[in-house]
């Protein structure tokens, strides 16, 4: 019996560790051994040759290593899409107006509503193995596109489902307090009793929710709103997390941080007391930069305030048919750069060990360390910085969770 069930030798293994420094392994190895990491080493110090350490060993050839990607913000499960609105904003409407006219978020409600479980289902699963082939390996993914009890109940059976029968680690995240739905247009109360005494005391009781969160802003909630939906979260048990400061600044951050959210997510409109409370409150900032391309924002998320702050940046794709109709979690980390200015390091702690924080489970995923989960995904680039560098493209190469390879790059092109 060898030590280890696979070595991966000869990489340049990206080792990012709790604090989230990023060092560059030039010529290293790494194996599993049931599902996590056993070992991380530089080549030449491994002491034995690799084929008496491990039943299988794997040549890296000096190919990038890092931890697999977290996708800790995405709405995956949806019916329809809206490809037609995104062409009215090429007309010069806005995500707002859209929204008023009936369109918007409250148009892919209709569609999610009318379509079955097993349609969304199929759906978000193509989309989830499109994610998995560009590195990711764990998803967070929220409901708030049923508005009702019986289509909320169906969006998180299905996320809980995903996590159930794919190879991806999935966390659910009930996000009734998304629109408000018609049937309540004068009644806003209403809705949020039943948000929260109805379905998030019922849905919890299902094992269906991991965390709440909630849209702050004026096309959606309140912060004393989303306060009446954090109280029932935090009396569940349940950590919160909000959609804050997306188009306007309406101190959702600070609500957040007073409710000890895992994270504050979009934050182009953060000013620096919501910094300093997300701060104090060791919230994570999950900056989403494919809506902000897409819907053609210029305010910026304050950056250096939360580098100065020691706020941990995370990114997601918040994939949806709206705002961000991304299909690759690696591209978050080149628009990162290129429209926040992060650095490519930063990026990539974005995607990974911020991630994992923003998630509640930095200790489980998230680096390359020893104890960990063996997520990993191995790139077609010679150093971690080209993630962020290559507009596009397949780079992952291959895709192993807990060890075990669930993507593989397919050679299909003939020339
Ligand atoms: O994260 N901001 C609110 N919710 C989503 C967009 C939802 C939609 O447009 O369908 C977001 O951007
Ligand atoms: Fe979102």
């Amino acid at each position: 019996m060898t030590q280890h069930d696979t070595l991966w030798i000869n990489g340049t293994l990206s080792i990012i560790t709790e604090q989230g420094v990023a060092e560059t392994l030039q010529t290293g190895a790494i194996a599993c051994k049931d599902g996590l990491i056993s070992l991380i080493s530089p080549m030449d110090k491994l002491g034995d040759t690799p084929s008496n350490l491990a039943t299988k060993v794997i040549d890296l050839e000096g190919k990038c290593l890092t931890p697999g990607l977290i996708d800790c913000h995405s709405h995956l499960v949806f019916g329809g899409n809206r490809a037609k609105e995104f062409n009215l904003r090429l007309q010069g409407q806005s995500y707002e107006q859209i929204a008023k006219q009936g369109g918007g978020i409250m148009s892919t409600v209709n569609h999610t509503r009318a379509a079955t479980e097993q349609q969304l289902e199929h759906d978000a699963r193509s989309r989830l193995a499109l994610l998995v082939s560009d590195g990711v390996t764990s998803i967070e993914i929220k409901s708030g596109y049923g508005l009702t009890f019986k289509d909320e109940e169906k969006m998180l059976r299905v996320a809980r489902r995903l996590g159930d029968t794919s190879p991806v680690t999935v966390t659910t995240t009930f996000l009734g307090a998304h629109a408000l739905p018609p049937e309540y247009t004068n009644n806003r109360s209403g809705y949020l009793d039943l948000v929260c005494k109805e379905m998030l005391p019922k849905l919890h009781a299902q094992g269906l929710i991991d965390s709440v969160d909630a849209f702050c802003e004026s096309i959606a909630f309140s912060v004393d709103e989303v306060e009446q939906v954090f109280q029932a979260a935090t009396d569940l048990g349940l950590p919160v997390k909000l959609h804050a400061e997306q188009l306007s600044n309406s101190g959702g951050a600070e609500l957040a941080a007073k409710y000890h959210a895992l994270s504050a997510d979009h934050l182009e409109y953060l000013d620096e007391t919501g910094v300093q409370a997300m701060a104090t409150s060791g919230s994570v900032a999950v900056l989403l930069p494919g809506a902000f391309y897409m819907l053609r924002e210029t305010q910026k998320p304050p950056v250096q305030l939360l580098r100065d702050y020691q706020v941990p940046i995370a990114l997601a794709t918040d994939i949806n048919p709206g705002s961000s109709p991304v299909l690759s979690a690696r591209l978050m980390m080149v628009l990162g750069c290129q429209e926040f200015g992060l650095t490519p390091e930063e990026a990539l702690r974005g995607m990974t060990i911020n991630a994992a924080k923003a998630l509640g489970k930095s200790d489980s995923v998230g680096s390359l360390q020893i104890g960990k989960a063996a997520d990993l995904a191995i790139w077609d680039v010679q150093q971690p910085f080209e993630l962020a560098y290559w507009l596009g493209g397949n780079k992952a190469e291959s895709v192993i969770k807990a060890g075990s390879c669930i993507y593989q790059r397919p050679e299909n092109v003939i020339f």
